[in-house]
């Protein structure tokens, strides 16, 4: 096996693991890398969609997304689609998957189908690290507190992603849910910032002007490029993240003359998460 870390906070390649191979020694080694690299990349795997939930399996019951419709004969798969003249895609700013919901995603595997020439790269940021750098005066202030997260709304989500469809089941304007700021991580016992751009709304016990400057220096701290590694997708790869202690940007750099003109699609399994405590 070959381990290339991505950058000096996290993530790496790997090399030499069948992510066809279900078996529990397998899967072991594959659930270690992630909880130590929070983010792991593989090229050159095309497994079928039946291969990809075998996978997403072992790491616990699927979730089935708040407000998007699943594929038609595999509801746990979302596909995502950004057109060829779309500029928009989706996941185009900082966020842990579904922090809205009482239990948030555990981990997220993304394979990907079409990829554009150029763009769409995706970026993820290490939220241990995110805590354990950020000023001691604004951990002071928040390490006890909770914020609360709310999903866009159906409004956002049907007017940027025009390829893809909405759960016409759920009310998918009503996802809100307070959660403490730094949560401690089930499997390793690490603090975790656990805030994001998209959908932490409100610091509760602080007035709403103190909550925005403090959560807008949070934003900009987890932003920090020191924090964050970024993947140039190739058609085939598989990413599976730990989206409790990473968030994550799927960069929309689709511009005329380059990446613009160009589909992007990936096939998205999440796996159901616990409370954050
Ligand atoms: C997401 O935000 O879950 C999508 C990431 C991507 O398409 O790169």
């Amino acid at each position: 096996m070959e381990v290339k870390l991505l950058s000096g906070a996290l993530g790496a390649e790997i090399k030499g693991i069948d992510l066809t191979d279900i078996s529990d020694e397998n899967f072991n080694k594959i659930n270690n890398l992630l909880l130590e690299h929070k983010v792991i990349f593989f090229r050159d795997q095309p497994i079928t969609k039946e291969q990809q939930i075998a996978l997403a399996e072992k790491f616990g019951p699927l979730e089935t997304h708040a407000y998007v419709k699943g594929l038609e004969n595999y509801p746990e798969i979302v596909r995502i689609i950004k057109g060829k003249e779309e500029k928009n895609q989706w996941g185009e700013n900082w966020h842990s998957d579904v922090s809205y919901n009482s239990k948030p995603t555990k981990a997220v595997i993304l394979k990907s189908i079409k990829i554009p020439p150029v763009g769409g790269d995706t970026c993820f940021s290490n939220m241990e690290l995110a805590w354990e750098t950020l000023d001691p005066k604004i951990q002071e202030k928040i390490k006890d507190k909770k914020a609360i997260h709310s999903s866009l709304g159906a409004e956002f989500f049907i007017d940027n992603y025009k390829y893809m469809e909405g759960n016409e089941k759920r009310n998918y304007d009503s996802y809100s849910n307070e959660h403490p700021i730094v949560r401690t991580h089930p499997e390793t016992g690490k603090k975790i910032l656990y805030v994001n751009w998209t959908y932490t709304k409100q610091i509760i016990g602080l007035d709403k002007e103190e909550s925005d400057q403090i959560l807008k220096e949070i934003f900009e701290h987890q932003a920090r490029l020191d924090l964050t590694c970024r993947f140039n997708w190739t058609e085939n790869a598989v990413a599976i993240w730990d989206n409790r202690s990473v968030i994550h940007y799927a960069i929309a750099d689709f511009f005329p003359g380059r990446g613009l003109g160009y589909e992007r699609i990936m096939d998205r399994i999440a796996i159901e998460g616990d409370h954050p405590q």
